[in-house]
């Protein structure tokens, strides 16, 4: 164990629950550092460490020389980027990516916690990897990820899944070169989660999946605590990136070409509150100074409303490269479920947020994340969700079930709601985004539109699809020479979910800027 594990592992075995580590010890002798959803909470004092100097270490050169990685990501926008993160470590190995998990030589699943319908898929694809490790015994499987950080995903895994050759966990990614080499030195399974979060590391390689458009982390983790939610723990605290690293990492990918950026963070909001020497500096700030750069489109996920302030809303009213378009997840319309989901805000709090940002911008779209029948939920409470969402006029939604997350809040309230209820209300509201999205498209017919041409559509290689400023999907046939392009698009008819269009011209409009095609013709 080297200073770094000490460090973190310490902390962890010392709250380890004694049966645990007694009934698995057999399957580890090398690297066991297991996590504790208790430790994860705490929230230290401490200031957050910024590093600049990762490195491959020497002796691992050339370990991937002549073999393939494979990574299947489940999740959210930061899992995807902490996959380039991955493949950006597993390149600097010598490893080559591969689309195939027959051809893999290491093979990693990069989890998500946040439903038990997510982890459910994972050990479902853990299973069916089983077969492979047979057939190919050198072959290393891992899982790293959300769900590597609870104690009852790793206990599972190492009971019953001994497929596995490695759980990391999401603070220790950097370690993935040494991760790799205990799996490769021992027979034993390497488990490696810190429970506390690392620091900020700032220069680790990274493979993008795309030329057009880039994820830029700005904040890891979360501090809200929401009471259904497992991210605080899984995550970690809320640790933001510096402005100055953040702004030059946006100017390099508009010197590259890529066209559009998107702000990652759990709570984006929040952005800033961490950084000691800077005061009252927060997502505002650094979007004033990001749109000042050459680059045609930035968007930022997720906020919360809570700390969405005066000055962010008066930035992005400025536009140019901020684009039209705000997801802002309500998660219920009754105050008494906000006030139990701890989401800190009141209906009245937020539909005075919506109205704000609506007099501010009213050509902006906004879509929302909702959780309907969390635990004694209401017909009432529920309608009320109904009611705000009609009253903001969401364009879209990511619906969902409440599904308790073990070790949090939510999850050890009695709850009076039968399933058979909740699945009806989750239809029912459904059903109301589904009208408004329609509606919401309903609009673009005959008006044009500036769409950011990403590639072929996936149903037909002779269409073109891109996306919206406010991030409507749009197909149309144009040259492929416009793909990695902004262009005009006139709006002909409406599907379901999707824009068609004819192409009218390459260039910008600037502006979600629906003019009558008449008057631009
Ligand atoms: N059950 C159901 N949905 C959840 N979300 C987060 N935790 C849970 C849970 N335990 C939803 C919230 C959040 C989105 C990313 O996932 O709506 O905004
Ligand atoms: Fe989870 Fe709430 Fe944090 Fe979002 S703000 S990640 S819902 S705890």
């Amino acid at each position: 164990m080297n200073e770094e594990q000490r460090k973190h592992g310490q902390q962890a075995a010392g709250q380890e629950d004694k049966k645990t580590e007694k009934d698995y010890s057999k399957y580890f002798q090398s690297v066991y550092i297991p996590p504790s959803l208790k430790d994860a909470k705490k929230r230290g004092k401490e200031s957050v460490q910024y590093h600049n100097d990762f490195k491959i270490d020497e002796k691992f050169r050339g370990m991937g020389d002549n073999k393939k990685f494979y990574i299947r990501t489940y999740g959210c926008q930061m899992n995807e980027h902490d996959t380039e993160v991955m493949a950006g470590i597993f390149m600097a190995l010598g490893y080559e990516a591969t689309n195939s998990t027959e051809d893999a030589d290491v093979i990693l699943l990069n989890t998500c916690a946040i439903r038990e319908n997510a982890e459910n898929k994972v050990f479902g694809e853990l299973g069916h990897l089983k077969h492979l490790k047979r057939e190919k015994p050198e072959l290393l499987i891992g899982v790293c990820g959300c769900m590597s950080q609870e104690e009852s995903v790793v206990n599972k895994i190492l009971k019953t899944y001994h497929q596995v050759d490695m759980i990391f966990g999401t603070h220790n990614i950097h370690r993935l070169p040494n991760i790799l080499n205990d799996a490769y030195m021992s027979k034993a399974m390497v488990v490696e989660v810190w429970s506390k979060e690392g620091d900020v590391i700032e220069n680790l390689p990274k493979v993008r999946r795309g030329n057009i458009k880039a994820w830029v982390n700005i904040m890891y983790g979360c501090d809200k605590f929401c009471t259904y939610c497992i991210v605080p723990y899984t995550r970690g605290k809320e640790r933001s990136r510096r402005p100055e690293e953040i702004i030059q990492e946006v100017r390099h990918l508009a010197s590259q070409g890529y066209q559009e950026v998107t702000l990652l963070g759990q709570n984006v909001n929040a952005y800033g509150k961490d950084i000691e020497d800077l005061e009252n500096y927060g997502l505002g700030d650094l979007m004033d100074e990001l749109r000042k750069i050459d680059i045609p489109r930035i968007r930022f996920t997720t906020s919360h409303p809570r700390d969405f302030d005066d000055h962010l809303i008066e930035v992005l009213a400025k536009k140019g490269n901020l684009v039209e378009h705000i997801h802002l997840p309500v998660q219920s319309g009754s105050s008494a479920v906000l006030k139990i989901m701890a989401r800190k805000y009141t209906r009245e709090r937020f539909l005075e947020l919506v109205g704000k940002i609506k007099a501010a911008m009213p050509d902006t779209a906004l879509t929302t994340d909702i959780i309907v029948g969390y635990p004694n939920e209401t017909e009432e409470q529920f309608e009320e969700t109904l009611s705000l969402y009609r009253e903001v006029g969401f364009e879209s939604a990511y619906t969902y079930i409440y599904s308790p997350r073990e070790g949090t809040p939510a999850a050890k309230m009695n709850d009076n709601v039968p399933m058979e209820v909740k699945r009806e209300r989750l239809q029912r509201l459904n059903k109301l985004v589904n009208e408004y999205s329609a509606e919401a498209l309903k609009q673009y017919e005959g008006k044009i539109v500036e769409v950011l041409v990403e590639g072929e559509s996936k149903k037909n290689p002779e269409i073109l699809a891109g996306y919206t400023r406010r991030n409507k999907l749009v197909n149309f046939k144009a040259p492929k020479t416009t793909i990695g392009k902004t262009v005009k698009v006139k709006i002909t008819d409406t599907k379901s979910w999707s824009l068609n269009g004819e192409f009218v011209e390459e260039g910008r409009i600037g502006s979600e800027f629906l003019e009558e095609a008449a008057e631009v013709k």
